[in-house]
């Protein structure tokens, strides 16, 4: 299905997202036709730009990031505009009345508006105040819809107070809160996988499955985002938001159907059910740590406080792993293991269903594993490990998987996150994006862990290229367990 005719607004289009992910999300869906001629994008921003210095920088953004050229690349390029506008300005928005009024004019988009907010958070309450004043909010004439980019908000006060600005000028059906793990081909798949083959469904549950990991590794470190990710650290940029996200697909309940209401509906309620945690849960199933200067193949990489943009003294943390549970009928005792990091030794993105061992193990001392290992990247794909009789004498078991990669499909070509949910957006549907309830049950699970890290929390030192503090290995090894190591790792040579 192809998107409305609409106007995109993008707020802050001089910076890195829109030259990076945005511009080109809406170049790959003009080229494969989910974008009809009727559509304008107007960035705006405070530098000077006009239209052709604008579609100038976007056209050499799409030569470099999506190899554009050619027919295609100008057409596209004809539909873009430029307003340079004071964003935190209220009568300075008086200038995109008559630019928005002339585009809709020109591409018969029926005053059908997608506001995209790519600014600093700072401006997040700001902007749809600024666009009220000059009626640009109202849904009298075609639909207005704002997506907010994350962070939103820094803790739970925060959060909430967001939330009531926002909501002072557009309605909770208007605003669509981006968090672009949900437009990750397999993060949705998940739920496919879950709620539509009854193989596994039955099992889905505290009588078969032993616990659960969920890994978000990164091998990159903050590169030039020192300063923003200074004051967000791990738990803010990947826990709060991508990973809590992944961890509702994994364990909610399934939607009586699928649309954004019944489908929000449930995350939200497995959100709520996270078991709230106490100053004593978190010493024993939480650990922090930072990376430290180290050689990766044979090149020395920068520690985190050496990066650019970050305090010699910062406590920030670039890892943590958190031991957590779900009060519900479904999970009730079945741990959730769950951690992140920069300058891991691998990029990848994972879920872990480990399944009970059988009752008693006949052929050997310990039975083999059952685990089904759901890979969200890169290299998308499921795995079922499961144990198969060693040839030969005996029965001794090993372990023997059965693979499924997306790359081995006829036509793997996926809509990147941005694509998809772009596309969502001026569809007008909202399934994908995070409803203020589930955001809310997010910052309040995760404020206790914010408190303690403020208080006591001791943020402990790995090298770059490795898994992590040693506190993470021994935090899983209480209940005599180990973290996964996901395969692609690089060698560390000291
Ligand atoms: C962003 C974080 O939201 O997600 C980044 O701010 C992180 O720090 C990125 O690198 C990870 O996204 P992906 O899609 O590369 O896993």
């Amino acid at each position: 299905m192809k998107a409305e005719n609409n106007c995109i607004v993008i707020f802050g289009a001089s910076g890195d997202l829109t030259h990076r992910k945005l511009i080109p999300a809406l170049y790959n869906l003009y080229k494969i036709g989910r974008l009809t001629e009727n559509f304008s994008v107007l960035g705006v921003a405070r530098s000077e730009l006009n239209d052709e210095t604008f579609r100038e920088k976007m056209r050499q953004a799409l030569i470099k990031h999506e190899k554009a050229n050619g027919d295609m690349l100008e057409k596209f390029c004809s539909h873009l505009y430029y307003q340079p506008i004071n964003t935190s300005d209220a009568q300075d928005y008086g200038k995109l009345v008559p630019r928005i009024d002339e585009l809709h004019d020109k591409y018969q988009t029926c005053g059908n508006t997608l506001y995209y907010m790519s600014t600093p958070p700072s401006l997040y309450g700001v902007i749809p105040e600024c666009l009220a004043t000059h009626g640009l909010n109202t849904e009298e004439y075609g639909w207005k819809r704002i997506i907010v980019e994350k962070p939103f908000g820094y803790d739970l006060k925060t959060a909430h107070a967001l939330d009531i600005q926002i909501h002072r000028f557009f309605e909770e059906h208007q605003i669509y809160r981006i968090d672009h793990y949900l437009g990750k081909e397999t993060v949705q798949n998940l739920l496919v996988l879950r709620f539509s083959n009854g193989l596994f469904e039955p099992l889905w549950n505290r009588n078969y499955i032993e616990y659960v990991e969920i890994t978000g590794a990164e091998s990159i470190g903050v590169e030039d985002r020192g300063g923003y990710y200074d004051g967000s650290g791990a738990m803010r940029d990947m826990f709060q938001n991508h990973l809590l996200q992944v961890l509702a697909m994994v364990a909610m309940e399934p939607p009586a159907i699928i649309n954004a209401n019944s489908m929000r509906d449930e995350v939200a309620k497995v959100l709520h059910c996270l078991h709230p945690l106490t100053q004593e849960d978190l010493k024993n199933n939480l650990v922090l740590g930072q990376y430290v200067k180290a050689e990766i193949n044979g090149e020395t990489v920068a520690g985190y406080l050496q990066e650019k943009g970050v305090p010699e003294d910062s406590n920030t943390e670039t890892y943590m792993a958190l031991r957590c549970e779900i009060d519900n009928w479904r999970w009730a005792g079945v741990p959730f293991y769950v951690r992140t990091g920069k300058r891991l030794p691998v990029r990848v993105t994972e879920v872990v269903i480990h399944f009970k061992t059988t009752p008693h193990p006949v052929f050997s001392k310990s039975a083999p594993e059952n685990k089904l290992i759901i890979r969200i990247q890169p290299d998308e794909g499921i795995s079922m490990r499961f144990g198969l009789k060693k040839p030969g004498a005996g029965f001794e078991s090993k372990e023997v998987s059965m693979d499924f990669r997306y790359a081995d499909l006829a036509s793997p070509s996926l809509l990147t996150a941005y694509e998809r949910l772009l596309l969502d957006a001026m569809k007008g549907d909202a399934t994908l994006f995070a409803r203020t309830d589930a955001v809310h049950a997010c910052w309040k699970f995760v404020q206790p862990i914010l408190d303690y890290k403020a208080e006591r929390g001791r943020v402990y030192e790995y090298e770059a290229g490795t898994w992590g503090p040693t506190e993470a290995d021994k935090l899983i090894a209480k209940a005599g367990r180990v973290w996964r190591k996901p395969s692609g790792a690089m060698k560390k040579k000291v």
